[in-house]
């Protein structure tokens, strides 16, 4: 289903997804048959303009959400500006907008940019993520968080956090890039407002792929986009001089969608249509019980990062060690990818969909022989890249 190199185990598909056999032909054919062929007539010959809603449906199963409530478009940083933006915008009597520290920084840096924009002092207040529930006081306008962490995988309480931001009369955005393809999500069962996430990671669309957006279908129609491009707009085709939000989540659209990159995640989705996310979740949490398991018994100096309960984290597992970024240079070049987040995160993500449990054991294996002979404590492993 997927194409891996000879002699990798990839566990950092929660960072890049690797690409889906298809996917070379799928964009082939869109550049040669719909972009050469049909140049600009594809835009209705082949349904161009309708991939951000037929695209978003397609993802929305896998989050539970209803069809027509999902669309796609522009980076993952945009979409938590739009979200924010119109979430505040429902709550204009409140200027407090909570969030964790264990947000990932551009959901941050993106609500610092608006609060600067809208120039009427609203405040981001940041607590320690297990400090969020008792933080949801009766100011806070908007509650903002990434359900998994990016860093330890621990998961928040969606359902429950989303009841208790309601009956403090708060709004809820919820950052998904950590969560869509691998944990279940169920957003209209939880009550959710906005949820936001990246389709590059488990997803697999590719490095820059389209981000994603959830608008409630009972406040869409109340949103007024500060985003407010062309093609959120009621008939982008009319070119009237005034701007008209759209029918429901069409106004959350920007402007022209990546046609290459949703090809070439229409070929992932053509493996994620026939997948049950419960069956993924369970075998995700066997893969990672495996590990913890196996690094725990070989590798007594790392320290377990992520929560021991598998039902309180994510698909990913880390560990803490102050060498972190050379093991982790280490390992990749013994063939185990997964990633380095500063200061000290050893990342790994899993994937049942390409990972298997003798990829589980190959790399905890490795990772053993790494730790146990300091193979890790060479220059060239400590060299920092641009990318870590
Ligand atoms: C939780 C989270 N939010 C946002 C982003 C970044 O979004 P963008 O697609 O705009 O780079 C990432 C990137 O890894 C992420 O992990």
């Amino acid at each position: 289903m997927f194409y891996l190199p000879e002699g990798v185990i990839y566990l950092d598909g929660n960072s890049l997804g690797p690409t889906p056999a298809a996917v070379a032909e799928k964009v082939r054919a869109c550049i040669t048959d719909e972009w050469g062929e049909m140049l600009i007539t594809a835009w209705n010959r082949a349904g161009w303009m309708d991939k951000p809603r037929a695209l978003g449906d397609r993802i929305g199963r896998l989050i539970g959400a209803e069809p027509g409530t999902v669309v796609l478009g522009d980076t993952l940083s945009i979409k938590v500006y739009q979200a924010l933006a119109a979430a505040l915008d429902l709550r204009p009597d409140r200027k407090v907008v909570l969030s964790d520290t264990g947000n990932f920084p551009t959901d941050l840096y993106m609500a610092e940019g608006l609060i600067r924009t809208l120039g009427r002092s609203h405040e981001l207040r940041t607590v320690a993520p297990e400090e969020v529930e008792a933080a949801i006081t009766p100011d806070i306008a908007v509650l903002m968080l990434t359900e998994v962490d990016y860093r330890t995988g621990r998961k928040h309480d969606m359902k429950r956090l989303i009841e208790k931001a309601h009956a403090a009369g708060a709004l809820v955005v919820w950052d998904l890039a950590h969560s869509a393809g691998a944990i279940e999500v169920d957003l209209a069962g939880s009550d959710a407002d906005f949820a936001v996430g990246c389709t590059y990671k488990y997803l697999n669309s590719g490095p820059g792929g389209p981000a994603f957006i959830y608008v409630a279908p009972r406040i869409a129609e109340r949103v007024k986009p500060a985003l407010s491009g062309w093609l959120g707009h009621e008939a982008p085709f009319a070119f009237d001089l005034g701007y008209r939000p759209g029918a429901g989540i069409e106004r959350m659209r920007v402007g022209t969608p990546p046609i290459l990159q949703m090809a070439a995640l229409e070929a992932s989705m053509d493996i994620w249509d026939r997948v049950d996310m419960a069956d993924i979740r369970a075998r995700s949490i066997e893969l990672t019980e495996a590990f913890v398991k196996a690094v725990e018994a070989t590798c007594p100096t790392l320290t377990l990062a992520s929560p021991r309960d598998p039902e309180a984290r994510g698909s990913q597992i880390s560990f803490r060690h102050p060498e972190g970024y050379a093991i982790m240079q280490a390992l990749i070049a013994r063939g185990v990818i997964g990633d380095f987040r500063a200061p000290d995160i050893l990342r790994f993500g899993f994937t049942p969909l390409y990972t298997t449990m003798e990829d589980v054991s190959h790399a905890a294996t490795i990772l053993g022989e790494i730790m146990r002979d300091n193979l890790w404590d060479r220059a060239e492993f400590k060299t920092r890249a641009k990318v870590t």
